[in-house]
C-alpha cells in the first residue's frame, strides 16, 4: 500500500427527517445564503422543510443553479455572497448545487483578480465560506469530498478544483428526498457511483487490500440493487439509502487513499459535457467500456480481478474473461437505459479532435493519474465508442 494522509472532517447526518437537526449545526448568528437549483426541491418538501429550520436565521436565497454549473451563473451570487456578508452557504440539491456553493464559497472572499483563477491556473484556496448541504442526487460523491467541478461557456472548458476549506461542514443524507428522482437521474446515480469506484480500483494492484475488497463491495452492491432501484415501480426506502450511502462512500477519499487511481474516463467525459451538454454520467457509460478495451493489456492483472471478483468470470482463457468483462459492463449501463455508444447521441468522430485540442489547451502531461494514458490515447480510447 502506498503512503498516503487520509483527512474528512465532514459531518453526515444520515437518514429521515434529518434536515430538522440542522440549526444546531449552523453558528450562531450566522447569515446564510441558500442555494438551490431549477426548483425540484419545491416539489419533493424540501424546500418547505429547510424554510422551516431557518426561521429565526437571517437568510437569503440565490435559486437557479443550472447542471454542470456554470461560472457566468455563479457570479452573481459571488457578488451577492460579498455585498450581504454572508458567512454561511446551504446547498440543497445535487452534484451540480453542491459544486456550485464550494465555488462561490472559495471566490467570494478572493483576492485575486477573477475567482476563475481558482481553476484554470489551479490557485490555492486561502480561505472559504463554511457550507453545509441537504443532498437530493446521490451521485458525485461532493457532499463529503473536497472536490468542485464548473464549466465556463464563454470559454467552453469544465474544470475540477480541490480544497479542504470547501468541504461541507455537514451534509444531511435523506434518503425520502431521492424519491422524486426521475428514472433517468436514478440511473446517473448508479453509473457515476460504480464509475468513480471503477476509477480507484480498475488501474495497477498495490497490496492495498481493504481498498480493494471496499471497492469490490460496493460495486457488487451497485450491480444488485442498481436496476432495481432504476426499473421500480415505487421506491424502496432501504435500497435508495444504501444507494446514498454507497455513492458518498464511493468519492470521500476512502477508495483513493494508497492506491493507484485514474480519472481519464472522467476528464474525458467532461469534454463530453461541455462540448454536447451530455449529463455527466451519461459521458461515463460511454467512455469507461472504450477505455477498458484500451488498458486491457497494460492492466491486465486487475481486469481479471474484477471479471472475477464482481463478475463471477472464471473462465481459462485470460483474453476471453477480459473480453467477456468489459461486454458484461456495457451491458450494465445499457440495462439501466443509458446507452453507451456515441452515434447513440448523434456524435460522430469530430468530437474526438474536439476533445484532444480541448485536452491539450490545459498541457496535461498525462490524463489518467496511473501515467499511462495521455491525450495521444483519446483517439483509440474512444473510437469503439462511436
Ligand atoms: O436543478 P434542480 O432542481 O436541483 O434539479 C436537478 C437537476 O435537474 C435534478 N434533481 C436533483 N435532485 C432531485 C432532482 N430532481 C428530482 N428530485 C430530486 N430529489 O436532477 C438534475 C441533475 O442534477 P445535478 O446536480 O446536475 O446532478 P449530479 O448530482 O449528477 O451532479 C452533476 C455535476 O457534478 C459534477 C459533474 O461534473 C456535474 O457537473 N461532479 C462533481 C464531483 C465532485 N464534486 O466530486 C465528482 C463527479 O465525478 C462529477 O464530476
Ligand atoms: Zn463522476
Amino acid at each position: 500500500m502506498n503512503n498516503f494522509e487520509f483527512y474528512n472532517p465532514v459531518r453526515i447526518l444520515f437518514g429521515k427527517g434529518q434536515i430538522a437537526s440542522i440549526p444546531a449545526h449552523l453558528p450562531d448568528g450566522c447569515k446564510v445564503l441558500w442555494l438551490y437549483g431549477s426548483g425540484s426541491i419545491k416539489k419533493n418538501g424540501v424546500y418547505e422543510q429547510v424554510k422551516e429550520i431557518l426561521e429565526g436565521f437571517d437568510w437569503i436565497e440565490f435559486s437557479g443553479v443550472r447542471p454542470n454549473p456554470m461560472y457566468e451563473d455563479l457570479m452573481p451570487a459571488v457578488k451577492l455572497a460579498r455585498e450581504k456578508c454572508i458567512d454561511f452557504i446551504l446547498a440543497t440539491g445535487g452534484g451540480s448545487v453542491i459544486d456550485a456553493a464550494k465555488f462561490i464559497a472559495a471566490a467570494a472572499p478572493y483576492t485575486g483578480e477573477d475567482p476563475w483563477e481558482l481553476l484554470s491556473d489551479q490557485v490555492e484556496v486561502k480561505q472559504a465560506i463554511p457550507i453545509g448541504t441537504v443532498l437530493t442526487l446521490p451521485a458525485t460523491g461532493s457532499e463529503m469530498n473536497w472536490n468542485s467541478v464548473i464549466s465556463r461557456e464563454s470559454t467552453g472548458q469544465k474544470l475540477p478544483f480541490r480544497s479542504h476549506l470547501i468541504m461541507p461542514r455537514f451534509s444531511v443524507l435523506d434518503p425520502e428526498v431521492t424519491f422524486s428522482l426521475p428514472k433517468h437521474q436514478l440511473a446517473n446515480g448508479v453509473i457515476d457511483t460504480y464509475v468513480h469506484v471503477m476509477e480507484q480500483y480498475l488501474t495497477y494492484p498495490v497490496h492495498a487490500w481493504v481498498q480493494d475488497r471496499f471497492a469490490e463491495s460496493l460495486l457488487q452492491l451497485l450491480k444488485e440493487i442498481g436496476p432495481k432501484i432504476v426499473h421500480a415501480e415505487e421506491p424502496d426506502y432501504d435500497r435508495r439509502a444504501n444507494l446514498m450511502w454507497a455513492a458518498t462512500q464511493a468519492l470521500n477519499s476512502n477508495l483513493s487513499m494508497g492506491v493507484v487511481t485514474d480519472w481519464a474516463t472522467h476528464w474525458i467525459g467532461h469534454e463530453l459535457t461541455i462540448l454536447y451538454g451530455l449529463d455527466h454520467a451519461v459521458t461515463l457509460a460511454i467512455v469507461l467500456p472504450g477505455l477498458m478495451r484500451y488498458v486491457r493489456e497494460m492492466r491486465q492483472e486487475r481486469m481479471l480481478q474484477y471479471a472475477e471478483n464482481i463478475l463471477g468470470i472464471h473462465t481459462l482463457d485470460t483474453q476471453t474473461s477480459i473480453e467477456e468483462a468489459i461486454w458484461q459492463t456495457e451491458q450494465f449501463f445499457q440495462s439501466l437505459d443509458v446507452p453507451t455508444k456515441l452515434s447513440d447521441y448523434g456524435i460522430g468522430r469530430e468530437a474526438i479532435e474536439k476533445i484532444e485540442d480541448n485536452m491539450r489547451r490545459r498541457g496535461l502531461e498525462y490524463i489518467s493519474q496511473a501515467k499511462d494514458l495521455t491525450v495521444n490515447d483519446i483517439n483509440a480510447i474512444l473510437q469503439p465508442q462511436l
